[in-house]
């Protein structure tokens, strides 16, 4: 069968397209800042799931388009709207081979505290309302710091990381890539988190933790781990 095409240009001062990965919840939420943001440069387009997401049967304020592996997509922009790290980092990776001109924006909620010219922030992340960052700190690509987190001085975050709701990471962590901060999870000063970590929720990180391992508890203690990191 030939798969339907859907193309969304600029035209004239019109908004390029975005359109957003993933169909649930956060996805949803991601809709929402971005209408709460103000920011007219990109409209959303639709919402696309990949092999990796699936959609929920919830009310989207913009169209669900279908499955981006079977349909033609053709947008000016993505975003991604997954709250698992892993699947975030790697959808992102496919996206940019898929479509090497399409643009990846980073959303930067006017609620948020994040001073571009303090810190610095990569493609495809988003920093939720409430959300804090003082200052030096570097968040690498397709990283999601969710509602009201504080991230303090000098923090590493890598790519694909999701920090949760009301996490409070403190200065000098140095974070991995594709790691989970539960949501109210403490990250002690100058602690590092491996990459694939697993932060349960509400823990309080007084010790290293090294790729692939999940820690739950306070202090928080290893309740299992991947071999290097890479299940
Ligand atoms: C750490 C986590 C990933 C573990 O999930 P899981 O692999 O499904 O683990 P289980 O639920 O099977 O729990 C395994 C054990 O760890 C304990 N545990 C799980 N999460 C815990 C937590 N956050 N704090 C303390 N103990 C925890 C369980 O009670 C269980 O203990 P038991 O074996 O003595 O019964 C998950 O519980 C978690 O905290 N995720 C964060 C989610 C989050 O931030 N959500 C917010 C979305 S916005």
């Amino acid at each position: 069968m030939r798969p339907e095409c859907f193309k969304f240009c600029r035209r004239g001062g019109m908004p390029r397209s975005l359109v957003v990965i993933g169909a649930g919840g956060f996805a949803r939420e991601y809709q929402a800042h971005w209408a709460s943001s103000g920011r007219s440069d990109y409209a959303i387009a639709g919402f696309v799931v990949t092999g990796r997401t699936a959609p929920d049967n919830a009310n989207r304020a913009a169209p669900f388009l279908g499955s981006i592996d079977e349909q033609q997509i053709a947008a000016d922009a993505f975003a991604i709207g997954i709250g698992n790290a892993q699947i975030r980092a790697r959808v992102g990776g496919d996206l940019r081979t898929r479509f090497p001109a399409a643009a990846f924006p980073s959303l930067i909620h006017p609620r948020a505290q994040f001073d571009e010219s303090r810190n610095r922030l990569g493609v495809g992340s988003v920093i939720c309302p409430g959300a804090i960052a003082t200052t030096n700190v570097l968040i690498g690509d397709f990283v999601l710091v969710n509602l009201s987190a504080t991230i303090g001085h000098d923090v590493t975050v890598g790519d694909g990381c999701v920090i949760n709701p009301a996490a409070n990471i403190s200065g000098a962590v140095s974070i991995g890539s594709e790691t989970l901060v539960g949501v109210g999870a403490v990250i002690l000063e100058g602690r590092r988190v491996g990459s694939r970590c697993v932060i349960g929720a509400g823990a309080v990180v007084t010790a290293d933790v090294p790729d692939g391992v999940t820690v739950v508890g306070v202090p928080a203690r290893p309740i299992r781990s991947v071999a290097n990191g890479s299940g």
